[in-house]
């Protein structure tokens, strides 16, 4: 199946079984804004206890906070949002559609990349296993040719980036012969800058207004409270704030579901440390966070680092840690190396000294921090394309079965009980009610049991048990495993400790140390 029609499957599936809504649905959705349902808010849950756990538990000098959405107008000032939190933008003026240019070259030099597989693939079928894949890229004169120009338009893009240089961004898509998708033409308006804050207004009457913004990123109410922790926590460098919260964004090429939403959550982490270690934590926290994402167990080949060419108005490194979703290897977290720029902009702004003492140097200074950046959202979405799975079944019937990892799986326990009748539901309630307390557990009595074992295959349930008349007597209950289907016997004292460590988020954590 086409990697495309996969992803539509997906975004059906969500929709279906109650994972991701179209925000304000019945009339007819908001664009780039998407509710979570009622599997979706569990799924969703377990990965922000998963992420704030590997760093508020594991790590002593890791604290949290839960800072405001709305910050004094001068934060993003100070942080340069209001100056440089901007996209390149460019108008068809036959169709009326709005493009990121930065987007459009990119999609170009996918093209190009397109192009080179399709002729390794090719390649690949004709010579079968005597095919050397490195000497074929080498060596032939079409994939060279798509090469040299993926590459010297790659270097141009990033030159043109870099500089912010509107009219040369324009002229690579006119030299590349960019169309529109709609209209199909090139006639296309200079490029210019967007700024991507929403903007509101708080006071009531219209003279006391003041404009403010909607964060868009969670880290600088960090960087405001840097002070208010250190202090009030006694926190020794180095030493780290996370938080999760909402985030805002306008923007303009909302695609790919729940990828890029103009409403959405972050989970950041901001590592302070004394200024020349921060290259050293810059690659402990690479190596940190990717263990964190291959806990999960889906392969070390899903992910890949990307080094930035563009550096954020803040960063002196960064790197993305990208994930291979059906529409490629994409960005899921970024680890930004952010200096003392934060800290330094709102000690001029604030006029407030935002510094720490360093009692062994006897010194104070501003400490240079890390970040670690992740989208809840886009976590998510990883972990559904990745858990998505179409299976042939023996009796020549297709299952759909999301494996999830049994520690984000929405429920951990379907308990159902094999008739509605002769006291199996009352037996089946009796275990629900001890097990409830552990995990999330969820009774279903209605349709044939092969009916419910696919239902709950569909949301990712890990485990399912079945009470039939047996039970009555033997108390036990056949527990069905979702990977393996496999079917076994086993007594209803046993139940809690043959899955709660298994499902907890405990077991991926202990991975991790
Ligand atoms: N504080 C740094 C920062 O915000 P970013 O690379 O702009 O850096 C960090 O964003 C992460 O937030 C991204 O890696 C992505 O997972 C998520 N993210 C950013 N924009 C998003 C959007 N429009 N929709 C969903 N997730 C987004």
């Amino acid at each position: 199946m086409a990697q495309e029609d996969v992803f539509k499957k997906i975004v059906s599936h969500c929709k279906e079984y109650g994972f991701v809504f179209p925000s304000s649905d019945i009339y007819d959705g908001l664009g780039a804004v998407y509710d979570y349902g009622q599997n979706g808010v569990e799924l969703k849950n377990n990965i922000k206890q998963y992420w704030w756990q590997s760093m508020v538990l594991l790590h002593e000098n890791i604290v949290g906070i839960d800072a405001a959405i709305f910050m004094h107008p001068t934060v993003w000032k100070a942080s340069g949002h209001v100056d440089a939190f901007n996209d390149p933008l460019i108008d068809n003026r036959d169709s009326k559609k709005r493009y990121r240019a930065d987007v459009l070259i990119e999609d170009q030099i996918a093209k190009y990349d397109e192009k080179i597989e399709k002729e390794v693939a090719k390649a690949r079928k004709r010579f079968g296993d005597a095919f050397d894949e490195k000497k074929f890229r080498e060596t032939n004169p079409r994939v060279i040719e798509h090469q040299q120009k993926r590459d010297a338009l790659h270097q141009r893009y990033a030159d043109a980036m870099n500089k912010m240089d509107l009219a040369e961004l324009k002229q690579i898509i006119l030299d590349e012969e960019i169309v529109c998708p709609i209209s199909g033409t090139r006639n296309w308006t200079d490029v210019r800058q967007f700024n991507l804050m929403f903007k509101t207004e708080v006071g009531s009457t219209a003279e006391g207004a003041s404009t403010i913004y909607l964060r868009p990123e969670t880290a600088q109410g960090i960087f405001v409270n840097y002070l208010n922790v250190q202090k009030t926590g006694r926190m020794k460098l180095p030493f780290g704030i996370a938080q999760i919260g909402k985030a805002f964004r306008n923007e303009i090429v909302a695609r790919q579901f729940i990828f890029r939403m103009r409403e959405f959550e972050q989970m950041e982490m901001q590592f302070f440390v004394k200024p020349g270690t921060e290259m050293d934590w810059f690659k402990t926290w690479k190596k940190t966070r990717l263990a964190w994402h291959e806990a999960l167990g889906f392969g070390d080949e899903c992910y890949r680092y990307h080094d930035h060419e563009k550096l954020a108005h803040y960063a002196n490194a960064a790197t993305d840690i990208e994930f291979k979703m059906p529409f490629g290897f994409k960005e899921v977290e970024g680890i930004h190396s952010r200096t003392d720029y934060d800290l330094s902009q709102h000690a001029k702004f604030s006029g407030r000294k935002i510094e720490y003492f360093d009692p062994e140097e006897n010194r104070s200074y501003t400490p240079y921090v890390i970040e670690t950046s992740i989208g809840v959202d886009r976590m998510f979405l990883s972990v559904m394309c990745h858990s998505y799975t179409e299976e042939k079944l023996e009796n020549g019937e297709t299952r759909v079965v999301l494996k999830l990892p049994a520690a984000l799986a929405p429920i951990k326990l379907a308990i159902m009980p094999l008739v509605k009748k002769d006291g199996l539901p009352e037996k089946a309630h009796e275990i629900m009610n001890d097990l409830k307390f552990h995990f999330n557990c969820k009774y279903e009595e209605k349709d044939s049991i092969g009916k419910r074992y696919r239902r709950m295959d569909a949301i990712g349930t890990p485990y399912c048990i079945t009470i039939d008349h047996d039970t009555l007597n033997d108390n036990c209950v056949t527990l069905r495993d979702r990977d393996t289907m496999e079917q076994t016997r086993v007594p209803i004292a046993d139940l809690r400790s043959l899955i709660e460590d298994k499902v907890s988020i405990t077991s991926l954590l202990k991975k991790l140390q």
